[in-house]
């Protein structure tokens, strides 16, 4: 996990007795992802992460474990000329519900905010509760819904399509 320059700051959190770092992925870190593959459902293909590693217009993210744990969560940040976009957010199953997702999306407004930003915004599909429900904790409100967007999730049942929620927070306020 690199740690130069001020947009790369790396903070260390403790929450649930485990200790956390949070700050930008480097290409040491794109191989684990690449050969991790157990973050599931979140929006990115391992190969399009580490591109946007490399990108100027954009940043990933990481929460690192203590000890052997390694990484355990991500979230890739694209800049807009205006707006800062979430591209993609997992965490690892086993680390859910600890508040890994929080301190990424924490991390994601500050550096949003960096960047001056104006909006920070997403899609989600509109059954992912876990995720809405993070994204409202932070402030988010829905924009619109885009019909049919996602083709149904792996772990569905259901052979429809699901609707896309866009969703945004302001950062100037
Ligand atoms: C969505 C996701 C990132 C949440 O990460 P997490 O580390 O479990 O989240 P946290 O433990 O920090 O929880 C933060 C908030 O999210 C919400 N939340 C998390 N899991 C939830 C669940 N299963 N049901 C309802 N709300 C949930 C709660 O509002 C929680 O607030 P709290 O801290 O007051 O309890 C994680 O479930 C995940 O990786 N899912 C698969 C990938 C995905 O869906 N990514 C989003 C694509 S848009």
């Amino acid at each position: 996990m690199s740690e130069n320059g001020a947009e790369h700051s790396v903070e260390s959190k403790v929450a649930n007795g485990a200790e956390w770092r949070v700050g930008p992925l480097d290409s040491c870190d794109a191989r684990r992802i690449m050969s991790g593959g157990s973050i599931t459902g979140s929006g990115a293909m391992a190969g399009a992460l580490c591109e946007a590693m490399e990108a100027r217009d954009g940043r990933v993210l990481g929460v690192m474990g203590g000890g052997t744990q390694g990484l355990i969560g991500y979230v890739w940040l694209a800049r807009l000329p205006f707006d800062a976009e979430i591209q993609a957010l997992g965490v690892m199953p086993d680390y859910r519900g600890r508040g890994v997702g929080n301190a990424l999306i924490s991390a994601a407004c500050k550096l949003a905010r960096r960047w001056q930003s104006e909006r920070l915004l997403l899609e989600v599909r509109a059954g992912n509760v876990a995720a809405i429900a993070l994204y409202r904790r932070h402030g988010f409100s829905e924009d619109g819904r885009r019909k049919n967007y996602y083709p149904a999730a792996p772990d569905s049942h259901d052979a429809g399509r699901e609707d896309a929620l866009l969703m945004s927070c302001a950062l100037t306020t």
